[in-house]
């Protein structure tokens, strides 16, 4: 792989692909800064070396040009913090201004542009639109790991304007490495946990794990479509109506397999989706009509830690319930302990972006994991054994 490492920017004005689509508030504040923390390493080694940097990323969808809920502006601050500079802003990615900051930007100097995504020609992969934001630099660096399965102008087309001069940041390496280390000759007992609302989005990947993982372990929104699959009454828990012959397919897929498949056997279930509804805990397979599973039950809690903690290697994607309502956010709360603990005692432990990162981010246990991914959508395709247009624009030399 082409890292970093293996090129010198001194004097070199590196244009560098970043993800920093990160949380915000309503008062334009970050909310999680996990994917700014970890592009630091590759900015600072282009400023040690004597480079320049100038940051390119989208924020959020926009859908017809700027909005200020979507502007790179309100990072500006952070990064000026970190960096301990005065990082320079470009309102528009492209155009006169850019291109004048961009010429004017001396080594040590770190240049951000506003939102590529304001341009629909970011995401339709327009080439002159590419073309264009490649003149910003010298050396085109992709380190925006989470918008790698994207192939947009930024993350893919732009590297064909630089066919001697295309590396990849330390994210985009240490992601690769991280979710090669699950897929291939993962240590045993193999234990992928995966949660979050749908099926749908797992299917690929659930399929891909039943040949390398010894347990299985559901949980969220997408358990309740198991339990129906497996003759379960589940009131008005959510349901992927059209996903439940999938479910019993994959019920028997496991089986034929020897995979350990486990549906939550209780639930926490309540009269409403609100952290305000009467809670009751029922088992999975009895839910009263009107009622609804929202996290996964005490027995589960127990069965499922008791499991992650015998595990050698253990993939987490997808919160177990809804996390984000206090009453609900046990069973992913004692996932997250299991995993610390496991991890502690040797495990090597990768916990899958988006949902899952965050509440191991909120629970304070990042550090206490072996890999928290930045990619959410981008690590599950990655896994699913799709080619990453990010990384294969970096790696081949006829893209
Ligand atoms: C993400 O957060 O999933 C990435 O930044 C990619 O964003 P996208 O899903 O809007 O392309
Ligand atoms: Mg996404």
């Amino acid at each position: 792989m082409r890292t970093v490492d293996a090129y010198n920017f001194a004097g070199k004005k590196a244009l560098v692909r970043v993800d920093f689509n990160v949380p915000l508030d309503a008062d334009y504040r970050i909310t999680d800064d996990t994917r700014i923390r970890a592009a630091v390493p590759t900015i600072q080694k282009i400023l040690d070396d004597g480079g320049a940097v100038i940051l390119m990323s989208h924020l959020g969808r926009p859908k017809a040009g700027p909005e200020e809920k979507y502007s790179l502006r309100h990072l500006v601050g952070r990064l000026s913090q970190e960096f301990n500079t005065t990082v320079k802003f470009a309102e528009d990615c492209v155009g006169p201004e850019a291109a004048q900051l961009a010429q004017d930007l001396q080594p040590g100097e770190i240049l951000l542009l506003e939102n590529l995504r304001f341009h629909k020609a970011e995401e339709k992969g327009d080439t002159e639109f590419a073309r264009e934001l490649s003149t910003l630099g010298d050396v085109y660096v992709n380190d925006a790991f989470g918008t790698a399965h994207r192939e947009h102008a930024s993350t893919a087309v732009i590297a064909r304007y630089f066919p001697n001069d295309k590396v990849m940041g330390y994210v985009m390496h240490a992601e690769l490495d991280n979710a090669r280390r699950v897929m291939d000759n993962a240590e045993r007992p193999y234990t992928a946990i995966m949660g979050g609302a749908k099926i749908s989005d797992k299917i690929l990947i659930i399929e891909k794990l039943m040949d390398r993982v010894d347990n299985l372990l559901i949980g969220g929104g997408m358990s309740y479509t198991f339990v129906k699959a497996d003759g379960g009454q589940i009131g008005s828990s959510l349901v992927e109506e059209d996903k439940v012959e999938l479910a019993s397919r994959l019920i028997a897929m496991a089986r034929e397999k020897g995979v350990n498949l486990m549906i939550p056997v209780d639930s926490i279930i309540a009269d409403e989706f609100s952290n305000d509804a009467n809670v009751d805990t029922a088992l999975s397979h009895h839910i009263k009509p009107l009622w609804m599973g929202l996290d996964i039950g005490p027995n589960a809690r127990e069965m499922y830690a008791d499991v992650i903690r015998n595990s050698k290697t253990i993939l987490w994607n997808g919160p177990m319930g809804v996390f984000e309502m206090s009453n609900f956010s046990v069973g992913t709360e004692a996932v997250a302990e299991a995993v610390v603990d496991a991890t502690r005692r040797g495990a090597y432990s990768l916990i899958g972006g988006g949902d899952s990162a965050a509440a191991v981010n909120q629970l304070g246990y990042a550090d206490r994991v072996s890999y928290v991914s930045t990619g959410g959508g981008a690590l599950l395709e990655y896994m699913e054994g799709k080619t990453l247009p990010g990384v294969a624009a970096i790696e081949r030399d006829d893209y």
